[in-house]
């Protein structure tokens, strides 16, 4: 796992992806199944293999013609864009019923779009799924916004107003939770390395949880505690289950090779880094032990882990249980529900992934003779991701002959690994279509590049597009709404593109176009 919330390159561990090459390709074009799945990745994270590579160039040459008997000439709507992308008969793509040409025309580009209620009913579907299933085994839980998937304002609003909580990682998060108007109270605060500051602002916004990821933070978050005076601090501790995203086994109780959390696997002749924590929080008065935290890793589409990791959670609660007569109240699986990256690709479905990890925590508890406590989760991805699509303006297109006699068209935009690093940072894919206009001309092999002084810089690996993609084209990549704008800098001092929400014909911009004379503000020369 390359960071907390990626299977980066160990993507591809997931569930093989099912390509529909018929059901939407590139403007005017059905997709060939290779054009997504030829070097062999699943799902997104899907790193693809070998991607700096012409070798990895699926089909025989850079030109294809679309496979017999192909179907709709348009592309969009349909996954993995939001449910609020149209096309019109002009080839016109909208979103949130704004045709996206008037957005580049009063936003500019390359911008955000988020589309309003598709984020919106995600949260409200993952709600409501998850609630009927635990429902069901006469359990109560709660739904955690991760914000580190991207947070404004008016998203940690929206969220709210649909039910959710939101799940802060750092002091920034904190202060959009609190500064939306949140309570404190529907605010968790996660972190491996909190400062101070971080932690003090937290008691003092009366934060629900802070989510302890060492045995030092025990003592460090007490010590602030009693200095400060006040009530104990609610606080879950972070496990660690050796239970992998994605992966093909689930070792239980294996020592883990990175910075979260603490280990449930027994340390030589003693107790587990777990237990030793917990042990601390329960010795220390100005805490009070809430519960337990695992996160398992991210783009999950095969919901069995989330199970493997909840029964061990629930047997780490027993243990500790049997040993001081403490049931802790409230377990939290984190979150990691994956999303269609491309066409074909499946998301996890929130009423199948509830129901299995419900029933596998009913059936644990049953096991352990232990009622059931409560139960929290942290989506990220599955509200935030599919509701954005960034908008490119087409550059310099250049067709890039290989040593094979292939030929690749390298379409550039104007953004790049700026606005969306994940592709550079693992191999992460996306799709992308021209958005302003219809096409009839055979679709090409492109790689959408960006504008930076970099080769990896990449947006799409691989993608068919019109062969007639020229300059001035309007594209669009799907799936972006997540760790997109959240992971955006500022390389070759590019400003950062504004957030648009869209919503019933109308937008508006919830971030701001960052601009030279912002960059330029923090010099202080
Ligand atoms: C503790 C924790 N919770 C939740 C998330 C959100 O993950 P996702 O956006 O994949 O749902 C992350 C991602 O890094 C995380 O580290």
């Amino acid at each position: 796992m390359t960071h907390d919330g990626e299977p980066g390159s160990a993507a591809g561990r997931g569930e093989a992806v099912a390509r529909d090459a018929g059901r939407r390709g590139s403007v005017g074009r059905a997709v060939p199944a290779a054009a997504h799945g030829g070097s062999g990745p699943s799902a997104q994270g899907s790193s693809v293999a070998g991607h700096g590579s012409a070798q990895d160039v699926p089909g025989a040459s850079g030109v294809v013609a679309p496979p017999a008997g192909a179907p709709a000439p348009t592309a969009v709507p349909g996954e993995p864009w939001s449910t609020g992308v149209t096309r019109g008969d002009d080839g016109a793509v909208s979103v949130g019923g704004v045709d996206v040409r008037d957005l580049a025309a009063q936003h500019g580009t390359p911008v955000y779009v988020l589309d309003e209620a598709d984020l919106r009913a995600r949260a409200a579907r993952l709600r409501g799924a998850f609630t009927a299933a635990f429902a069901r085994v006469g359990a109560e839980i709660d739904v955690y916004y991760a914000g580190k998937a991207f947070l404004s304002l008016a998203v940690a609003r929206w969220v709210h107003e649909e039910g959710l909580r939101v799940d802060a990682s750092t002091g920034g998060e904190l202060a959009v939770a609190l500064r939306a108007g949140l309570p404190g109270a529907d605010i968790g605060l996660h972190g491996n390395n909190k400062s101070d500051a971080e932690l003090v602002r937290a008691l003092d916004a009366g934060v629900g949880r802070i989510i302890v990821d060492s045995l030092v933070e025990v003592d460090r978050l007490a010590d602030l505690v009693r200095n400060r005076g006040g009530e104990p601090a609610p606080v879950m501790v972070r496990v660690t289950t050796g239970v992998h995203a994605g992966g093909h086994e689930y070792i239980a109780t294996a020592h883990e090779d990175q910075k979260f959390g603490l280990s449930v696997a027994a340390d030589e002749g003693g107790d587990s880094p777990a237990m030793t924590a917990l042990l601390a929080v329960l010795a220390r008065p100005e805490l009070r032990l809430l519960g337990l935290h695992s996160h398992i890793g991210s783009q999950i589409l095969d919901p069995s882990g989330f199970a493997v990791a909840a029964r061990t959670v629930l047997a780490l609660r027993a243990d500790l249980g049997r040993r001081t007569g403490v049931l802790v109240e409230e377990i939290d699986l984190g979150g990691g529900y994956g999303i269609a990256y491309l066409p074909g690709e499946r998301a996890m479905v929130p009423e199948t992934v509830a129901r299995d990890v419900a029933d596998a925590v009913a059936a644990a508890a049953a096991e352990l003779e232990t009622p059931l406590p409560r139960f929290s989760i942290e989506p990220g991805r599955a509200v935030v991701g599919p509701a954005g699509l960034t908008l490119y303006t087409v550059g310099t297109v250049k067709p890039v002959r290989l040593d094979d006699g292939r030929v690749r068209t390298y379409v550039s935009v104007d953004g790049g690994m700026s606005d969306n690093i994940r592709p550079a940072l693992y191999g992460a894919q996306y799709h992308a279509e021209v958005v302003g206009r219809l096409s009839s001309a055979p679709a090409v092999l492109a790689r959408v590049v960006g504008k930076h002084c970099e080769s990896g810089d990449v947006v799409v690996h691989e993608v068919w597009l019109p062969g007639d993609v020229r300059a001035g084209d309007l594209l669009a990549v799907a799936a972006t709404g997540a760790y997109g704008r959240s992971m955006a800098s500022n390389y070759n001092l590019v400003p950062r593109p504004p957030v648009v929400a869209v919503r019933d014909g109308g937008s508006r911009v919830l971030v701001r176009r960052e601009t030279e004379d912002d960059l330029l503000s923090l010099d202080q020369g």
